[in-house]
This record gives C-alpha cells, structure tokens and sequence, in this order.
C-alpha cells in the first residue's frame, strides 16, 4: 500500500516545518512525515526549509550564522497569515530543533524523512549529529535520509552503514536500478514531473517497471497525480495536503 507522507508537516493548511504542522500531519494520519535539516552557528541540527530566516519566519539570517537560541527568538508562524486556517496562536510557533520532533514523534509509529538540505552548505559533520539525534531519541522508527547532494548520503552510509539513504532528484537518471544497487540507496526520492504523466512504454524506457516499491514521489498535491502515483502503487507520495491524499486512498481501498 502506497503510504502518504506529510511535506514539512502539512505544508497546504500549517507552517511548514513546525511542531504545530507535524502534530496536526499526525492527527490527519499520515504514515511518514518529511522535513528539512540545517546547522546553527553552534552545531545544533534545526528544522527549516532555507539557508536563511527570512521567507519563513520573520526574522532574518543565515542558519550557519545564527545560534540555536536567537534562532528561537523568532516565530516560524507569524509569516504565514496568507493560508486560510491561519491563527494567531501560530505566532508563538518556533523553528524546532531536530530532538524536538523527534520528541514529539515518540508515541507514534511515524516514519521519518530527513532531508538533509547540504547542496548550499556543506554543514561539516551534520551527518553525524543528525544520526546521533537519530539514535537518542528516534525510538526505533524507520528514518530515511535523502538529499539532493549525494556525497551527504553517502558520508550517512559511512557513519552509519545500516542507514535508509534516497537520493533526491529533479531529473531522470538512467539505469535506476543499477544506482539503487551500488550506491546502497533505500529509494530515489523523485519530483512528480518526472514520473507523471507517463505511459507504461515511458516508464519501461526509464527502467522504472519493478522499482516502485523504491520510489517516493514530491510534492504531489493535484487529486488526478495522486491517484495515478496510487495506481502505480509507488512506495509513498509526500504530499502538502496528506488529509486529502488519505482521503484518496481510502476510497480507493473501499472500491477495490
Ligand atoms: O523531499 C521532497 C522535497 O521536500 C524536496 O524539495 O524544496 O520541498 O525541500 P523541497
Ligand atoms: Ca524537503
């Protein structure tokens, strides 16, 4: 069963990436959750999207330059009065530290989908300390790491050997199968424009037949795509609207 994961929580109704977005992601049911991972001024591993405060929150600043602690000085809720369930109460929501979702993750069976956002920064030994995070408070959940770099991923499987790597990607590659295989990959973590709207002849040209089961697909919002990516029975769609997308799951369920 293709599984439905919420993209930075629920990106379409909360402010993406916070505590407030993944608790209401878990409450709508999602079997995963996907966020994005940089490192403070003082080595500590934060959820945001950007290299920077500004578009997010409404502080401004590079992540790298700034501490844990002024970055908590900040709200991560108060920039987005422009999606229609805003609330006031979003303001007091802050840019969480990795530990903290994980914390609040602990009662549940979420997976996790780390994206380590390495392709501006290299954030020196982030590896490290998000598998470190990973192992202290991830209470045994499956967590897969992607990135778009894929020396990070790479640097993962190093520290840790048994983790679940997914390379990020904008555009085809060739022979998946074959990158999958040496280069120890969970999954390829692909852009929708990618794989839809193909036919069965496109998707055999791309080597993809056999290989669903290892494919996740970004960020799929449109009712038509997910049920298509549904009938391809991919591994997971990462969704804004994983309410929605669950919705069209179930239906589908009850019809089969
Ligand atoms: O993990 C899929 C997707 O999140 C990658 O793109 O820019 O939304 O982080 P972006
Ligand atoms: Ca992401």
């Amino acid at each position: 069963m293709t599984k439905i994961y919420g993209h930075r929580g629920a990106k379409g109704s909360y402010p993406e990436n916070t505590l407030l977005s993944f608790k209401k992601a878990i409450g709508q049911g999602v079997d995963g959750l996907e966020l994005d991972v940089h490192l403070t001024k003082d080595g500590e591993v934060v959820v945001i999207h950007d290299e920077t405060l500004d578009r997010t929150t409404n502080g401004t600043g590079w992540i790298k330059d700034l501490t844990l602690e002024e970055i908590k000085q900040v709200s991560a809720g108060s920039s987005f009065t422009h999606i229609p369930e805003y609330d006031e109460a979003w303001d007091l929501e802050r840019v969480p530290a990795l530990q903290e979702v994980l914390e609040l993750l602990a009662p549940y069976p979420t997976e996790l989908n780390i994206e380590l956002k390495t392709y501006v920064f290299a954030y020196k030994g982030i590896e490290e300390k998000v598998q470190s995070i990973v192992e202290q408070y991830g209470n045994g959940r499956k967590v897969v790491y992607s990135s778009f770099h894929l020396p990070s991923l790479l640097r993962m499987k190093k520290v840790n050997p048994g983790a679940n790597i997914a390379w990020l990607l904008n555009q085809e590659i060739s022979f998946p199968a074959d990158h999958i295989e040496t280069l120890g990959l969970e999954a390829l973590h692909l852009n929708k424009n990618i794989v839809l709207p193909r036919t069965e002849a496109a998707y055999r040209i791309m080597n993809l037949i056999g290989l669903y089961e290892n494919i996740r697909v970004w960020t799929v919002n449109d009712p038509d795509q997910i049920r298509q990516l549904l009938d391809l029975q991919v591994n997971a769609i990462i969704t804004d609207f994983p309410e929605t997308a669950i919705a069209l799951r179930d239906r589908k369920k009850t019809l089969v």
